[in-house]
């Protein structure tokens, strides 16, 4: 969470800081902020509330410079004013700071700055640490940063500027950074988006790294000094695939590209004459007894339908688990496990904890993941990308469907090394695998339908969503999306639990979403809409081309193309996307930055 920017170079850095932030402020909009270092030496503005209100205020005060820092906030320690925003200055206004993390340990070091006179401005765990440098600067900003970073405890990527040196200095400990490498002038982000613009060719910085960056170099070592390489990367990600193109919202482009997303997914992974997926993974199938799936928010629903997916046809046990509990509960994690990381960003904290502490442990690690490069793919034994293309849109939406194809092929891939799942049957089910594509733009087509029902019940306070097996999970996502950008209240439950309490709930108000496609829990799925309708509930049902019956029980039916049961989950999310997105519209909800909200959640 919070976006970072830092630029050196022969353009104006507010001009480039701006440009970064706008493609940045997805992780965070509490604030914004520039210090940016100019013949007067380093000049600083900063505004609560979104970047907008920054750009409105440079354009009163315009600030030109050719090197400076950028943020926008996720407030952790302090609320969103101006004084809590970044950059962090010291008194003498000559070093800035700007942060992404938190710094645990800064009471203590706070408490030692001021008996030593330095003044805060803040609330903020950052603030602490612009004054440590100061502490230790004597003209060398490297050695600086270094010695005060030795000091301090947490999580953080930093990116320092100094009104009279030449560079500026980034460093990170868990929070991500990635350099851009330009012609005379270079670049830092905590994402890759923010450098879409100006370069595809980059630099992850690793965990416990810094960077001394000027416009003409680059170099590396990590927090005691130590020189590192310099791995570049080129990302293939256009600067297209990162903007809206013509849609009102990134959630609503990105829920449209849904199609094109399952192809990039699947695209030269399935081998339908052999009946076979082509993963390209080194970790061996066989080796393991069980399988542990992590993520947290909706790349944990994802993962949860991946072990019914698993435990089905690799027959293997599998447990789903939240990442924030799973380090908690002294997990059963030995060598002979797979530990199974599920993340869009690949950096999301919680996950990677989860991720070490399996590792610890001795399990090996395989990544479903969408961005190249981040943290946990550097930390896991292997990667399967989900080529999802950048998704910008705070609510989850493409990178989920590319999930649960992915989670499909490692279902494949184990159920076919042990044994468990035949060439035949693996034909089948690649054969349906193809058409996904087709029918994902089939479900779009429910737009205008879905819009209707919107406008019907967005006014209603509560909503219970609900779904057997693989379509719990999707009950439960379908909740998210409409709590996330909506701001309505919104319980999922199983289908088959509602009876042991949540019925309780459903009377005349209570619209019921029910997730019933055809498949072996269709006959009880019916069942409980008979049992909420009995209630007064009003019942939408999510259910298969042509099923007339669920038509007689229902208020409302929203249909998905007939599917291979096991990937029915794929198509029958699209139209709760879409559910939530309207009704957040209508509410004049800001879908694609909704309120407490960021995209990738660095903090614990
Ligand atoms: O980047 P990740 O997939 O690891 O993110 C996990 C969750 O933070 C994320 O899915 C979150 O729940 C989204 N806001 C859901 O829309």
């Amino acid at each position: 969470m919070c976006g970072i920017v830092g630029y050196v170079g022969y353009r104006n850095a507010t001009d480039v800081l701006i440009e970064g932030l706008r493609r940045l402020e997805y992780r965070g909009y509490d604030s914004a902020g520039v210090a940016v270092k100019t013949e007067e030496g380093l000049k600083s503005l900063k505004r609560a509330g979104k970047l907008k209100r920054l750009e409105a205020a440079l354009l009163e005060k315009p600030i030109s410079g050719s090197s400076g820092i950028g943020h926008t906030r996720w407030a952790t320690h302090g609320p969103p004013t101006d004084e809590n925003a970044h950059p962090h200055l010291t008194e003498d206004g000559k070093l800035a700071i700007i942060h992404n993390g938190i710094i645990e340990n800064y009471a203590e070091l706070k408490a030692r700055l001021l008996a030593r006179g330095h003044r805060f401005v803040s609330d903020t765990d950052t603030e602490v640490l612009v004054h440590l440098i100061e502490e230790h600067f004597q003209g060398d900003l490297e050695a600086a940063v270094r010695q005060a970073l030795s000091e301090a405890l947490g999580a953080y990527a930093i990116v320092v500027l100094h009104q009279d040196r030449e560079e500026i200095i980034a460093a990170r400990t868990v929070s991500p950074l990635v350099i851009g490498l330009g012609e005379g002038e270079n670049f830092v982000a905590s994402d890759v988006p923010a450098l879409l613009p100006f370069t595809r060719k980059v630099v992850f910085l690793e965990d416990g790294e810094m960077a001394v960056i000027t416009p003409d170099a680059v170099r590396v070592s990590d927090l005691r000094g130590h020189p590192r390489p310099l791995r570049t990367t080129e990302i293939e990600w256009s600067l297209e695939d990162a903007e809206k193109g013509g849609y009102p919202h990134y959630m609503l482009k990105e829920i449209h590209e849904q199609p094109w997303v399952l192809e990039n997914t699947l695209g030269g992974r399935l081998d339908e004459a052999n009946g076979e997926v082509t993963l390209d993974l080194t970790l061996d199938p066989t080796a393991f007894d069980k399988i542990h799936v992590v993520a947290a928010g909706t790349a944990y629903y994802a993962g949860w339908v991946g072990k019914y997916l698993i435990e089905k046809l690799a027959r293997i046990p599998v447990e789903a688990d939240i990442a924030s509990e799973y380090r908690y509960r002294d997990p059963l994690a030995d060598e002979r496990t797979l530990f199974i990381a599920v993340s869009q960003s690949g950096e999301t904290i919680d996950t990677l904890e989860a991720l070490r502490e399996a590792k610890r442990r001795g399990a090996s690690v395989l990544g479903v993941i969408n961005v190249k490069g981040s943290t946990i793919t550097r930390e896991a034994d292997d990667t399967l990308y989900i080529h999802a293309g950048p998704e910008i849109g705070v609510a989850s939406t493409k990178a989920y469907v590319a999930m649960l194809a992915a989670m499909t092929m490692v279902a494949i891939w184990l159920g076919r090394a042990r044994g468990t799942l035949g060439a035949e049957e693996t034909r089948q089910l690649i054969g349906e695998m193809r058409k996904l594509p087709r029918l994902a733009e089939a479900t779009l087509a429910q737009q205008e339908a879905i819009e209707r029902i919107a406008a019907k019940y967005h006014q209603a306070s509560d909503f219970l969503f609900l779904g057997r097996n693989l379509h719990a999970p999707t009950a439960y996502e379908g909740a998210l999306k409409l709590k996330e950008i909506s701001y309505i209240h919104a319980e999922a439950y199983p289908a088959g639990e509602m009876k042991h309490g949540p019925i309780a709930l459903i009377d005349e108000h209570l619209p019921v979403v029910v997730v019933t496609p055809k498949g072996p829990w269709y006959e009880k799925t019916r069942s409980n809409i008979q049992e909420v309708k009995a209630r007064g509930g009003r019942v939408i049902a999510v259910a298969t081309d042509g099923d007339e019956d669920v038509k007689g029980d229902a208020e409302e039916v929203l249909y998905i193309p007939e599917v291979h049961p096991l990937l029915s989950p794929i198509l029958a999310v699209i139209p709760l996307q879409i559910l939530a997105y309207e009704i957040a519209v209508l509410l004049g909800r800001d879908v694609d930055q909704p309120r407490n909200l960021a995209k990738s959640v660095t903090v614990e």
